[in-house]
């Protein structure tokens, strides 16, 4: 069975992804131009969106990698966030933007700034390619968001369900029986 056939709707193809991280890349650019830029992509959500987001800005840029604990087999969080693995080095003389796969209830990106800016980086962003505006359980706001997209839980492009669909090409909703099965038990 191929991983298409789980998927009912296309939210948002490849061409929109590729032209919003253009866009996304671009006002990087513009304001990290004098900067000390690290990029830290949160796994593993995050890592079809910082591969091209990191080709997409055209000044000098570090990169890392921190992963956090995910809602596993269920579609909404659990409200704990644990580290699973963290940075490799200090952020005194950085400027951190910390690269999202999604932004949703708050709850892992307002826990990482928190994490993070206890380290006194010179400067701490967030920018996440995807927003739920509606779905927000703690107040935050991305510093670069690319789209904002309905209450449906979506995968692909380095979003999962089950450590699944990851590797679509697009964005898209997932059928309902693929997952109403698990979440009910
Ligand atoms: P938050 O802590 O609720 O903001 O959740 C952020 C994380 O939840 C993201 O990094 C994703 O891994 C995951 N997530 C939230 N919404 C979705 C979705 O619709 N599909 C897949 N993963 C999601
Ligand atoms: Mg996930």
């Amino acid at each position: 069975m191929g991983i298409h056939e789980d998927i009912s709707e296309i939210l948002y193809t490849e061409e929109q992804l590729t032209a919003t991280v253009k866009s996304l890349g671009e006002s990087i650019s513009r304001d990290y131009a004098d900067k000390n830029l690290l990029l830290v992509s949160v796994l593993k959500g995050s890592v079809v969106f910082m591969a091209d987001l990191m080709r997409a800005i055209h000044v000098p840029c570090a990169i890392d990698f921190l992963a956090v604990s995910s809602y596993g087999g269920s579609t909404s969080t659990s409200g704990e966030v644990r580290v699973l693995k963290d940075l490799d080095g200090p952020l005194e003389d950085k400027d951190l933007l910390i690269v999202e796969d999604i932004l949703d209830s708050g709850v892992t990106l307002s826990f990482l700034m928190k994490m993070l800016s206890a380290r006194h980086p010179r400067s701490i962003r967030i920018c996440t390619l995807l927003d739920k505006p509606h779905r927000r359980r703690v107040p935050l706001q991305a510093d670069y968001a690319g789209l904002t997209c309905p209450d449906e839980f979506i995968v692909g492009y380095g979003l999962d369900y089950d450590e699944k669909y990851r590797n679509l090409p697009y964005i898209g909703v997932l059928k309902p029986a693929i997952y109403s099965d698990s979440d009910s038990k």
